[in-house]
């Protein structure tokens, strides 16, 4: 069966998969959430994103699986990595990372037609106490929205527990990209926000598959594209962090694909 024909589309064009469909996505999943408990072997001050790119774009051939990025929309590798003030979409390159740098590793594979779609934050060298923050009120802002995840919830409910969260901690979230559903597709509908309304838009089903993948930032929330169409940084060059999940939709919850085989960043905080 192909992606057009799985499952069923509700009034909003979100696709409900069936409960034999989870395996696939647990299996992509699972190996995005490996490769990034192995990226942190690869970060210390003085490497390379290059380096880092060059080891997962190996580990993901070595695998038998396929890179989503590397030929997406003419995108070329198989992460993006994000330094600092920079808030998502980095492009692996030759420049060194100095000591108390943080970055956000972001991997989407394709195992058996499925992707596992998931980021999260690393430091090179001493991490500091405003940037330990930043990474610790983001991973929770992601679990904060993961936690509002069952059927009859909307996404807007997603959107604001994570925009409440994440401002009661007097940082900002960034609105200028979103979370997106996936499956046998990378990018599907609908839009995940992390701001927004409670009530508001569609309805959570068991059976929709989705990322949340809330950008928080020090300073203010508004971003801008660098002139290589695809870093996108903060304006005021403030810090911002990133992480990502890749979930589905129980029939009383939320089912995480994208859990670290190590534990790391489990949504117990150990
Ligand atoms: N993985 C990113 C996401 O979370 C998308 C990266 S697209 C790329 O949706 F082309 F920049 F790699
Ligand atoms: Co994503
Ligand atoms: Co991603």
């Amino acid at each position: 069966m192909n992606e057009e024909t799985r499952g069923r589309l509700t009034r909003d064009g979100i696709r409900i998969y069936e409960p034999g469909d989870y395996a696939g996505m647990h299996a992509a999943g699972k190996l995005a959430a490996q490769l990034l408990d192995e990226a942190a072997e690869h970060v210390w001050p003085g490497q390379t994103t290059a380096a880092i790119d060059d080891y997962i774009r190996a580990r993901i051939e070595e695998e038998g699986a396929t890179s989503a990025t590397i030929g997406y929309k003419g995108y070329q590798h198989a992460t993006c990595i994000s330094v600092n003030h920079v808030v998502c979409h980095g492009i692996p390159g030759p420049k060194t990372l100095k000591d108390g740098d943080i970055l956000n590793i972001d991997i989407t594979v394709i195992v058996d037609g499925w992707y596992g779609d998931t980021s999260r934050m690393y430091v090179a060298g001493k991490l500091s106490r405003k940037a330990e923050r930043l990474i610790q009120v983001t991973h929770d802002s992601l679990m904060v929205g993961i936690e509002t995840v069952k059927p009859g919830n909307t996404f807007g409910d997603i959107g604001h527990a994570i925009q409440a969260y994440v401002e009661s901690q007097r940082m900002s979230v960034v609105r200028d990209f979103c979370g997106h559903g996936l499956g046998r597709v990378f990018h599907a509908p609908p839009n995940v926000l992390h701001y927004g309304r409670a009530g508001t838009g569609p309805v959570l089903e068991e059976g929709m598959f989705f990322t949340i993948e809330p950008m928080v930032n020090l300073g203010r929330p508004e971003t801008k594209v660098l002139a290589d169409d695809w870093t996108a940084v903060t304006r005021d060059k403030s810090l911002s962090a990133q992480f990502e999940h890749s979930v589905g939709v129980t029939s009383d919850g939320a089912d995480i694909f994208t859990l670290s085989p190590a534990g790391r960043f489990h949504p117990t905080y150990d």
